[in-house]
């Protein structure tokens, strides 16, 4: 832990709205601040930020929080690596205390321990001729397998369990590392990878992190992948991006697959990565656009890749990149594509990459009969579609003339069926937000406080109290004297509780900072919206011990459930 001085310290010399300035374009109004919302796509503004009390709301998509919180989403950080982030922003030195210094032992061993099973792997891939062969065959050369550190895990249960015992590290640590398993059997180690070729994962800042592992025939699963451990997260890290970083610039390329990133460097397009067996992230989004401005997306061309690459448009897109795709026609993938065509033909691909538009207008096209009237009018149809989801005016202009040219229809009619379907898209849009406003404000679906519901009259008691706590630290103080009379039992919803024993336990020198390390971001996002509402009000004592006993009066009336709220609802109905 980070010590509460320092965090105050970190905060104070780190303004929010100074550090928020430095990825959204903020506008003074009043006491706050607005802009676009960097965490979700919007054309109005509804991202708050609260000077006086240094935090930020988006009243659009619900994300709020401190600085910290903000740099925690911003850049894909954990807690302790925000606060990293910031003190290096401000200049400060954070001194560790010994809880601390633990965690950072654990990191540092399991980043050893993959650095050291790299080098078995390679060293042992060296001396297996059949996986040598493997490679080969797949077109790897000597240099390839070298610039990757590509190494081969042998048919063995404990062949790296029992090198990596001489060396030191124990079942556990090795269980950490996710290096090996404990048998339930036995309670001994034996080793994860086995009879595969291993590809280490390689940070920015070179440290092995994990290893993603293939199988040599047709056994499953295909690919082994390391989980979670101290030293890495799937979700926020990609394949090959210690290289590509160096070469993107211009733009990125991202592949589905380690072997179509190894294919496409091998070729000269360096500026290659991809996810790790898992589709991709927001946080993995937000990574590449630190790195480069547009991203070719190079996606198996099968249906399930097509699927993911739509999905991947929007995410990329959201995260503010360029965004084109890759149209690989008698290949299954880039690396098939690279062996069987070459890279000129790869480059051609590059440079006839599609916007999104096109990619679906010529998939329109394809699929149907444009000779015959109803096919021009399913086409037509399709595109209307395709171009009502396109956001900028100007984009929707041009694809409505190429629409109009191939279709041979007029572009006036066409507008107007465009125009059509976005106010259409527009009122369903509002209509769902009214109904998502008034379910939760009915405490529906409630995921952060699902005891919201139970009593809400008590609970806005407890968010009002709290709210104030938050806002106004001299309650804190005053409930933790006795001045109040406050309990954490005198609250009716766990979260609430949660929330309560949080700030009292911190007391006197309460920072809401410290939440971000106890609260999921959801929750943290609910607990700034407390304080939020209470901007700009007026609060005396008279007032506090008012929302005080309204909750214990409250409370005092027994909470109903889940069932009992239906059957009086139904009741209630009924009666009508
Ligand atoms: P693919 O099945 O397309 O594999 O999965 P690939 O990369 O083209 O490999 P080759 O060419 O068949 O050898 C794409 C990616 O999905 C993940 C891996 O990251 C893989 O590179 N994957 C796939 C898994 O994590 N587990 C699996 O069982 C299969
Ligand atoms: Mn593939």
């Amino acid at each position: 832990m980070i010590s509460k001085e320092v965090i105050e310290e970190i905060k104070y010399r780190n303004d929010i709205e100074d550090v928020i300035s430095g990825y959204v374009a903020l506008k003074r109004a009043g006491s706050n601040s607005n802009g676009l919302c960097p965490f979700h796509s919007e054309k109005t503004p509804s991202f708050t930020v609260f000077r006086s009390s240094q935090s930020f709301y988006c009243f659009g998509c619900g994300a709020g929080g401190d600085v910290i919180t903000f740099i925690m989403k911003a850049e894909s950080l954990d807690y302790r690596g925000a606060l990293e982030f910031l003190a290096k922003r401000a200049g400060i030195t954070i001194t560790e205390d010994e809880r601390d210094k633990e965690q950072g032992v654990r990191r540092t061993r399991v980043l050893e321990m993959n650095r050291e099973a790299a080098r078995f792997f390679h060293e042992t891939l060296k001396n297996t001729p059949e996986a040598l062969k493997y490679l080969a065959r797949r077109g790897l050369d000597g240099a390839t397998i070298k610039h990757f550190g590509i190494g081969y895990a042998p048919e063995s249960f404990n062949a790296l369990t029992n090198h990596m015992h001489k060396l030191g590290y124990t079942d556990e640590e090795l269980k950490t590392a996710f290096l090996a398993g404990i048998s339930e059997k036995t309670g001994r180690a034996y080793d994860y990878f086995r009879k595969r070729i291993i590809f280490p994962i390689i940070n920015t800042t070179g440290e092995v992190v994990a290893f993603g592992g293939r199988v040599t025939d047709d056994s499953k699963p295909k690919y082994l992948n390391t989980s979670d451990t101290p030293a890495f997260k799937k979700s926020k890290n990609l394949f090959a991006l210690n290289y590509a970083k160096s070469h993107c610039a211009e733009r990125m390329i991202l592949c589905e697959g380690y072997m179509d990133v190894i294919a496409l460097h091998a070729a000269g397009f360096q500026n290659a990565v991809a996810t790790l067996g898992t589709a991709l992230t927001a946080e993995q989004a937000r990574i590449m656009k630190k790195y480069t401005n547009t991203v070719l997306i190079s996606y198996d061309s099968d249906e399930a890749g097509q699927r993911a690459a739509n999905k991947a448009f929007t995410l990329l897109g959201e995260a503010g990149l360029e965004t084109r795709i890759l149209r690989m026609e008698g290949a299954k993938d880039p690396d098939e594509y690279i062996k069987k065509f070459g890279k000129l033909k790869f480059q051609n691909v590059i440079d006839g990459s599609f916007t999104r538009f096109d990619y679906k207008f010529l998939k329109i096209i394809s699929e149907n009969d444009i000779e015959t009237t109803q096919g021009r009018v399913k086409a037509a149809a399709l595109a209307c579609e395709e171009i009502a989801n396109t956001p900028s005016s100007v984009e929707r202009e041009i694809y409505i003339g190429k629409t109009a040219d191939k279709l041979n229809i007029s572009a006036d009619s066409l507008k107007r069926d465009v125009n059509r379907l976005i106010s259409r898209r527009t009122r369903k849009e509002q209509k769902e937000q009214t109904q998502k406003i008034i379910m939760e404000s009915q405490g529906y679906a409630d995921r952060v406080n699902p005891d919201r519901i139970k009593n809400l009259k008590a609970n806005s008691a407890e968010e009002m109290i709290l709210g104030i706590m938050l806002k106004f630290h001299e309650y804190i103080k005053g409930v933790n004297s006795g001045k109040f009379d406050l309990k954490a039992e005198d609250f009716v919803s766990d979260f609430s509780r949660k929330v309560f024993v949080a700030v009292t336990e911190a007391g006197e020198d309460f920072d809401i900072g410290i939440l971000n390390e106890k609260f999921t971001e959801a929750e943290m996002a609910r607990i700034i919206k407390m304080q939020v509402l209470r901007e700009g009000l007026t609060v005396n004592d008279k007032i506090f011990a008012d929302s005080v006993n309204t909750l214990k009066e409250a409370g005092r009336k027994n909470t109903l459930s889940i069932e009992e709220i239906i059957n009086k609802k139904r009741n209630k109905t009924n009666n009508k």
